[in-house]
């Protein structure tokens, strides 16, 4: 483990909280099979998804009384990863157990620690707050990504790409043609973007009516290792929204969090919540729409790079521009959080 690729010591979702109502959920994370369902008083639990008796996946079995029952020989096992029967014997062998993981639930999410357990600490979690609070409305969504997550961690810090690949929902033309400004503070990388005097993109003339230019920002804020929330919106240009006032204007919160199944592909949770009109169903039905467009259009972007890195030579390079300058401040701080890590995991060389 100690030259796991992956910055293990952290929250992480794993699936969303409702995924769980139908039963067991498998999901590789960072290469290792894990199975999630609702134990005793509906808790969330999170074991190894390979049976202790011949490593069928228990997520393929059946969730009763807050037990998994694996499929192929009906072994039972509790929240803890404990065997607690077998078929036609009454008693457990020693050692038949699975591993159990840290888990949590919270912003309507489900959370897994993939580290050492005893550094999970809930407060820890990210604040993803708009997807669960009364004040806000939120839709979301769920990609499985054929790319790795450093990818879309590129995709989501350099948002001069809306031009080219958002055209027909989040793009206008020359938002690539002002300028980011960006700053670290301790585990956040911040991306500032403000497009002034220009019209508003389709997305925001749907929900907030904007004829003429508009004022538009978009604020991003990386949280290591993989968390983003992107304080996005715009109001009537030279109404004072660059300076705080914001009360011609609409704001929406476009959020997203980003867990390596493998080194080349990714589970991508998105939310994107506002907190104007929110009794309109019919808006938020057509904001889900028009969101999911826009980030499936984000997947097959990265899906296409991931696609011709594999097929690159390992010395063709890479060549940075003016907009990476985010992107290259958050690689640095996540390469470096992963090396200081794997430098204090057992087996560690140096
Ligand atoms: S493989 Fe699970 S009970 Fe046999
Ligand atoms: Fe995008």
């Amino acid at each position: 483990m100690s030259d796991s690729p992956y910055l293990r010591n952290r929250w992480y979702v794993a699936a969303w909280a409702h995924e769980l109502e139908k039963g067991a959920v498998g999901r590789i994370i960072m290469d290792e099979a894990v199975v999630f369902f609702r134990g005793k008083g509906g808790k969330v639990a999170a074991l190894e998804d390979a049976c202790a008796h011949r490593y069928m996946p228990l997520s393929h079995g059946k969730v009763e009384d807050g037990c998994i029952q694996c499929p192929y020989h009906g072994l039972v096992y509790d929240a803890s990863g404990a065997c607690v029967h077998v078929p036609g014997q009454p008693r457990v062998p020693p050692g038949a157990t699975v591993r159990a993981y840290p888990v949590a639930e919270k912003w309507r999410f489900v959370w897994i620690w993939m580290g050492d357990p005893e550094l999970a600490d809930e407060a820890a979690i990210p604040d993803y707050h708009w997807n669960d609070d009364p004040k806000w409305v939120a839709v979301g969504g769920y990609f499985h990504v054929r790319g790795s997550y450093r990818l879309l961690i590129d995709n989501l810090l350099d948002l001069s790409h809306v031009a080219f690949v958002h055209a027909s929902t989040l793009g206008t033309d020359r938002v690539a043609d002002f300028p980011v400004k960006v700053r670290r503070d301790d585990n956040k990388v911040h991306v500032d973007r403000w497009i002034l005097g220009e019209p508003a993109p389709r997305m925001f003339k749907l929900v907030g009516n904007f004829e003429g230019p508009v004022d538009r920002w978009q604020l991003i804020q990386y949280q290591e290792p993989s968390h983003f929330m992107i304080d996005v919106g715009c109001a009537v240009a030279g109404t004072g929204a660059p300076n705080g006032d914001r009360s011609a204007g609409i704001t929406m919160f476009s959020n997203h969090t980003l867990t390596p199944e493998t080194e080349t592909s990714t589970h991508y949770f998105w939310h994107h919540a506002r907190n104007f009109r929110l009794a309109e169903p019919e808006l938020t039905e057509r904001l889900a729409t028009a969101t999911r467009t826009a980030f499936g259009e984000d997947v097959g972007i990265v899906e296409a790079q991931q696609d011709r890195m594999q097929r690159a030579p390992a010395s063709k390079p890479i060549i940075d521009i003016n907009a990476d300058a985010g992107v290259l401040q958050a690689r640095r701080l996540l390469d470096q959080l992963i090396k200081e890590e794997r430098a204090r995991m057992p087996g560690a060389v140096g």
